[in-house]
């Protein structure tokens, strides 16, 4: 769709309001608007070459929204058990109101638009928000005063092109909330969560029992969550209006043979279990070439909420990229390319819950992307989507926990999305009579240096941190949002994959593990008031006891122990593992 048929038809150039010459003042009036300081983020990027200043770059400008504190204002009422609005979530309609931009805005842009000789027809849209234009990267770098690079992921062969810093005129500073591709250096392959495939042990128990079997102390099944986790014996009847979205990023596919073959095995009763697939911004589903990572998403999303309907969102522009001649290089961020797309899925079609089980870690993404992400996540939630993360798979911080700001001294390395407030976080746990945190690798937790902590969690926090005392005093953020919220199974699941079954492991498995237990919740709450949960952390921090408090593990990293897990919220396990009985009776 083209923006100019949409926004900028309200304003045909005859109406700009500012003359050309003090235009030119006001363009050379720049500020930074992201700036590294100099240095490469990431570790696993390096500079690689200067990419020809032809090159078209496709340019995102996220326009701001005029009313998005008036959006917050609603997701904290609508996800307030205790408020009147509780479960009164908003339309698409509605959301689209809140958060078009300002007439003001888009007109400031247009012009500026303009005096570098864009045309209406070089702009598109997918929503009146996000404008992309295609330009020469000489143009790009004249418009944000930068110079672009292209830069080589250090373990594979990927290359993007980024910028070290960029600026705006600082009149638009008020209007442009950001400009992509810029200085987001994702670890794009780090994003995966699965941490460790190994050859399958499976003698897998196929009968529900009240008690899980024995062999789920050491092989996962669905049999076993939905045992564990009291799912067993519920029927969902809301199918054609519930629905679970899975994302899939980084050509990860989810195969829909290995599907067949996974619940034939797994669990016989779902032998029409099936996934709806979204081709996202060239995603695509080969299934020639299934990934770990999508089918595991796939297969216990299945595993736990079938039979509602599912949807496997393959979003595309990720590494491997296919090089042609004007797009050398990848050039696309997945998360905003994902929720630019969900922002125009109708009401009608709105997944109730979504899991993602894909990180990066925070300081490596720049606080303006990470601010702009994380409130598109607040759009889905208002609308009243449940959207679930994994923690990540490196306890306290992966690698050396150096800083990249330049002090170059250990700090916990928290990851993004986790770190984000309006999110659902999951940790992992391993182990049954006692269930524990993670013994086989250490489950992501900590402080976002970037969020504050929000007030659905303070109480429990505030709590943990009185009890922790100086432990880890200086090494993260005691005023950071915390996380995980919850915790789920993330060791030995049996996945099919290519035929043959693997035993996974990773938060990667808590998520669709969560997520699926969610979906069966909205079911149940969809039959009972024709309402879905939305955004959970509110509802979850109100009634910590319909969780099972896991108390036993710990999740070390950056040469700590990390932190421990014990009675109450902790920063290893969250609140705990879902007991669905218990949820039901909260809703
Ligand atoms: C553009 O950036 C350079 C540094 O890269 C700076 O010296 C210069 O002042 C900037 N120009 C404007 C107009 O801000
Ligand atoms: C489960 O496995 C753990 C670790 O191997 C072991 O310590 C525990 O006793 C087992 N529990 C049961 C119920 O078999
Ligand atoms: C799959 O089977 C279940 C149980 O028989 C049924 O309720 C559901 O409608 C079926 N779903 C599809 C997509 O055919
Ligand atoms: C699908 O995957 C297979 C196996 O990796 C590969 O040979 C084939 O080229 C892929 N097809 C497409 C359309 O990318
Ligand atoms: C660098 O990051 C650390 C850890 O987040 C923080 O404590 C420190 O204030 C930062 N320093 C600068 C100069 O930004």
């Amino acid at each position: 769709m083209l923006l100019s048929s949409v926004v900028l038809a309200l304003l045909p150039l005859a109406t700009l309001a500012s003359p050309l010459s003090s235009r030119s003042a006001l363009y050379a009036d720049c500020k930074t608007k992201h700036s590294w300081g100099g240095s490469v983020p990431s570790s696993l990027w390096k500079y690689h070459s200067t990419p020809d200043p032809s090159t078209l770059l496709n340019l995102r400008l996220g326009l701001r929204p005029s009313k998005f504190d008036t959006l917050l204002g609603h997701l904290s009422e609508t996800s307030d058990p205790f408020h009147e609005r509780y479960g009164k979530h908003l339309s698409k309609a509605e959301v689209d109101e809140l958060m078009r931009p300002e007439d003001e805005t888009i007109q400031e842009v247009k012009e500026w638009l303009d005096w570098h000789g864009i045309e209406d027809d070089a702009i598109s849209t997918s929503s009146d928000r996000w404008v992309t234009i295609t330009v020469p990267i000489s143009l790009a770098e004249t418009m944000l005063n930068t110079t672009y690079h292209v830069y080589a992921h250090t373990e594979t062969d990927e290359t993007i092109v980024r910028t070290l810093e960029y600026s705006l005129p600082s009149h638009l500073h008020d209007h442009i909330n950001l400009v992509s591709p810029t200085t987001y250096f994702g670890t794009t392959r780090g994003l995966k969560l699965t941490s460790f495939v190994k050859s399958s042990v499976a003698i897998p128990s196929l009968s529900n029992n009240v008690t899980p079997s024995s062999s789920c102390n050491r092989t996962i099944t669905p049999t076993c969550l939905q045992d564990l986790y009291n799912t067993a014996g519920y029927v969902p009847t809301e199918i054609k209006i519930n629905r679970l979205g899975i994302t899939g990023y980084l050509e990860q596919f989810a195969s829909r043979a290995d599907l067949a073959s996974f619940v034939e095995q797994f669990l016989p009763a779902a032998t029409n279990a099936t996934f709806t697939l979204e081709e996202i911004n060239g995603g695509q589903n080969n299934q020639s070439d299934p990934g770990v990572e999508a089918n595991l998403d796939v297969q216990y999303g299945t595993g736990m909420a079938w039979p509602t309907p599912m949807t496997f969102y393959s979003t595309g522009g990720s590494p491997p990229f296919i090089p042609d001649s004007f797009t050398p290089t990848n050039q696309n961020e997945p998360y905003l390319n994902w929720l630019e797309f969900m922002a125009t899925v109708p009401d009608n079609e709105f997944p109730s819950t979504v899991s993602t089980s894909y990180a990066d870690d925070e300081q490596t993404v720049p606080a303006d992307y990470a601010a702009e992400v994380c409130n598109m996540f607040a759009t889905l939630g208002v609308r009243g989507a449940s959207l679930i993360f994994g923690s990540g798979d490196a306890g306290v911080g992966s690698g050396n926990c150096l800083t990249n700001n330049g002090t170059n001294i250990v700090v916990f390395q928290p990851t993004f999305p986790a770190s984000c407030p309006y999110v659902t976080v999951v940790g992992g746990t391993a182990h049954i009579s006692p269930e524990v945190a993670t013994t086989d690798f250490p489950s992501g937790g900590g402080f976002s240096t970037q969020f504050p902590r929000p007030s659905y969690q303070s109480a429990v926090v505030s709590a943990f941190l009185k009890k922790l005392g100086s432990t880890n005093a200086g090494l993260f953020n005691p005023n950071g949002r915390a996380y995980p919220d919850v915790a789920a199974q993330a060791q030995d699941f049996q996945v099919v994959v290519g035929g043959e079954v693997v035993s996974v492991d990773g938060t990667s498995c808590a998520t669709p593990t969560f997520a699926g237990v969610i979906a069966l919740l909205n079911d149940f709450k969809l039959a009972k008031d024709g309402k879905t949960l939305g955004f959970l952390n509110p509802l979850l921090y109100a009634h910590p006891s319909a969780l099972n408090d896991i108390t036993i593990g710990t999740n070390e990293g950056c040469g700590t122990n990390g932190f421990s897990a014990g009675v109450g919220w902790d920063p290893v396990t969250g609140l705990g593992t879902p007991d669905f009985v218990k949820l039901q009776a909260i809703v």
